[in-house]
């Protein structure tokens, strides 16, 4: 894909997916095994949530928060091995996954305003990589943000599956809990993109049989056969 005006080759791997599918660690494992640079975009969602809880900012209507992106100063590690995610110069890498944020994050990412800012946002980082290739997960990356890279991917397992998952990660939560969030921020999140079914020209990869490691390697092997 060219990212940088036609100098710089970068193969951009898109891999959407819902909550759960595993695509953070898989795209992360992924990357290392490759060379590649990894964006979490789900980051900079989360990002924004958490500034806005700790602003006092309005999440119940766009106004506010749309008001807040003047002043957002985010940034974020793509080196797999270096991962961070930073607002001002506050290092936020552990407290944009508390459950406070995850409660409210589909608010503030179903606002238009904040959605085409960070798909700038995230157009400008990935022609800022300076390896071979970057992966680049989230829900809209088939389809909006870079729907032209070399390789597309759809990544799913069964609601069964990606529950059980996401309570081995949340020690000490309720699976009860864990299902119910999770299934309600998929059906949020769902309203403003489809990322349960895979676009025209996007592979899907099912990882509901596969284990960890057999789903890298899904994702690995696919990367070097489409990008060449
Ligand atoms: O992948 P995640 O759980 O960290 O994502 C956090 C939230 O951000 C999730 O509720 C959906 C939203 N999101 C989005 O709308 N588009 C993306 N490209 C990535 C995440």
């Amino acid at each position: 894909m060219d990212v940088g005006g036609g100098i710089r080759m970068t193969t951009v791997v898109a891999i959407d997916g819902p909550a759960g599918s595993g695509k953070s660690s898989v795209s992360r494992a992924a990357a290392r095994e490759l060379g590649f640079d990894y964006l979490d975009t789900g980051a900079a969602y989360r990002a924004l949530a958490w500034r806005c809880i700790e602003h006092g900012i309005d999440t119940y209507g766009p106004r506010d928060v749309i008001e807040s992106l003047g002043s957002f100063e985010y940034s974020i590690g793509i080196d797999p091995d270096k991962f961070f995610v930073r607002v001002g110069s506050e290092d936020v890498t552990e407290d944009i996954r508390e459950p406070r944020v995850s409660a409210i994050v589909s608010r503030v990412a179903r606002i238009p305003e904040v959605r085409s800012y960070l798909v700038e946002l995230f157009r400008s980082i990935i022609a800022s990589s300076t390896r071979p290739g970057i992966i680049v997960e989230g829900r809209d990356i088939t389809t909006v943000v870079a729907p032209d890279a070399e390789v597309r991917i759809l990544l799913t397992a069964t609601e069964e599956a990606r529950m059980g998952r996401r309570s081995a990660e949340l020690a000490g939560v309720s699976a009860e809990k864990t299902a119910q969030e999770l299934s309600s921020r998929d059906a949020q999140d769902s309203q403003v993109v489809d990322f349960m079914n895979a676009a025209d020209g996007v592979t899907t990869v099912d990882s509901t049989d596969l284990d960890f490691d057999q789903t890298v390697l899904a994702v690995v092997n696919l990367v070097r056969t489409q990008a060449g």
